[in-house]
């Protein structure tokens, strides 16, 4: 690794999809949290809250649910979303939810301000976190997910932001191109580049 740590992990990380059923030291899992409880967040409400999941029934009632939403929204889906879907091979199915050994739901305090910003922020740091423990993940969005909140009690007012089946990667498949910095970013007026810095 160079000098720009967080800069070198930012680069190896990618978005895992398929998981080793190797276990996963929990331990590992808990600090990637307590990472993200680091995160800054609107009036510091501090509105992330988690649920770790390695019960194998759970995992498969979860993935169950998700499926039969999934299979909704493809049977919907259409224009240029279903087109890069496609493309990359994504359909209904979702394997990972049962093949990670450990998941890990990631809600947002409804009434904090600025609580689903404050908790994206947290996912990112959760992200670094997981790539510096050689971990893997997917920061999964189910379309609704009233049928997940309910199997594991989650009471009113949070959202489920996100789900983050955690494990070792088996997945050959590659990052995602970036645009580069110059492509992206403008020195003092919209469209000066940064290049010649
Ligand atoms: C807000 C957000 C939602 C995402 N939702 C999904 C998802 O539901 N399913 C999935 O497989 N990947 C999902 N991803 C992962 C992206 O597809 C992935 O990060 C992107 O294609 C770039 O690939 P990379 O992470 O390997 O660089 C999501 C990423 C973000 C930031």
């Amino acid at each position: 690794m160079g000098t720009n740590f967080i800069l070198d992990l930012a680069k190896r990380r990618k978005t895992v999809r398929r998981f080793s059923s190797t276990q996963v030291n929990l331990k590992d899992v808990l600090v990637a949290l307590e990472t993200a409880c680091q995160a800054p967040s609107g009036a510091n409400s501090q509105p992330w809250r988690f649920v770790v999941i390695t019960n194998s029934q759970i995992k498969g009632k979860i993935r169950e649910i998700c499926e039969r939403i999934e299979r909704e929204f493809y049977s919907k889906v259409n224009g240029e979303l279903r087109e890069w879907l496609l493309a990359r091979g994504f359909s209904w199915k979702k394997p990972f939810l049962e093949e990670a050994p450990v998941l890990v739901l990631i809600l947002s305090e409804t009434k904090a301000p600025y609580s689903t910003e404050s908790v994206w922020l947290a996912i990112g740091y959760i992200l670094l976190a997981l790539e510096e423990l050689n971990l893997g993940t997917v920061t999964y969005t189910p379309s609704n997910a009233k049928g997940v909140l309910d199997e594991v009690d989650v009471p009113d007012g949070f959202r489920l932001e996100a789900i983050l089946p955690i494990g070792v990667s088996t997945d050959e498949k590659s990052k995602e191109p970036r645009l580069s910095l110059d492509e992206v970013t403008y020195m003092n007026s919209w469209g000066r580049s940064v290049s010649t810095l």
